[in-house]
């Protein structure tokens, strides 16, 4: 073995690769074909839009295996309508890959939410957060009812969580869709650290006629 090999050198981050050989192993054990059937093709049902939060691994926490769920994370589970990247994954998704769902999942907790909550400098990121700050501002009312302020917060999760779904249903990407009769549901779910539980924030969206008339790109 080599000095380059050793379990230590940052340069190498051997650790993770035992971990990702035995991994490997495991999954071949219970399936010999499964790597070579996803190679061929991945037909996701799902796209999930998530926090970056390392606590909150799409896969992991809907129990679903390599290819079944199509997954873009950035801070604070945002969709701008200027963001090249969400719109080419969600695009992507929808138009060839086919995904019946999207779903948007926010956490309780989150901590960009929390500093867009808060008043503070903290670089560029804020100018991220600023859209978190427009659904604070909206809701302020029904936000600042609230004595605590971590429930605040995670009242906050929620409305932006609910905010997200509305952009992604007002892109031209989903209302094209059902305009050609695909059948997509966009979803909006809260994930609670603390337990492990999803919850369905009931805002389900299916159809153009949900659209308020403002935000339809098709008539
Ligand atoms: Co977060």
């Amino acid at each position: 073995m080599s000095e380059d090999d050793t379990d230590d050198n940052p340069r190498k981050l051997q650790g993770l690769f035992a971990n990702n050989r035995r991994w490997a192993e495991r999954i071949r054990t219970s399936d010999p074909d499964f790597f070579a059937k996803l190679a061929a093709q991945q037909s996701p049902e799902y796209l999930w839009i998530g926090c970056s939060d390392s606590r909150v691994p799409a896969n992991q926490i809907v129990d679903l295996l390599p290819g079944e769920i199509f997954v873009h994370r950035n801070v604070a589970n945002m969709v701008v309508h200027t963001d090249f990247n969400c719109l080419t994954v969600l695009q992507y998704a929808v138009d060839v890959l086919k995904v019946k769902h999207v779903i948007v999942v926010g956490h309780y907790g989150c901590g960009g939410v929390r500093a867009a909550y808060e008043s503070a400098d903290n670089g560029l990121i804020d100018n991220w957060l600023r859209n978190i700050k427009d659904v604070l501002q909206i809701h302020r009312t029904r936000i600042h009812a609230l004595e605590d302020e971590s429930a605040r917060i995670n009242l906050l999760c929620e409305l932006n969580v609910v905010t997200q779904v509305a952009n992604v249903c007002h892109t031209t990407i989903v209302q094209n869709a059902w305009q050609r009769g695909q059948e997509l549901t966009v979803h909006g779910w809260v994930y609670s650290l603390e337990d492990g539980m999803l919850t369905d924030m009931d805002c389900s969206v299916d159809s153009l006629e949900q659209i308020p008339e403002v935000y339809r790109v098709v008539p």
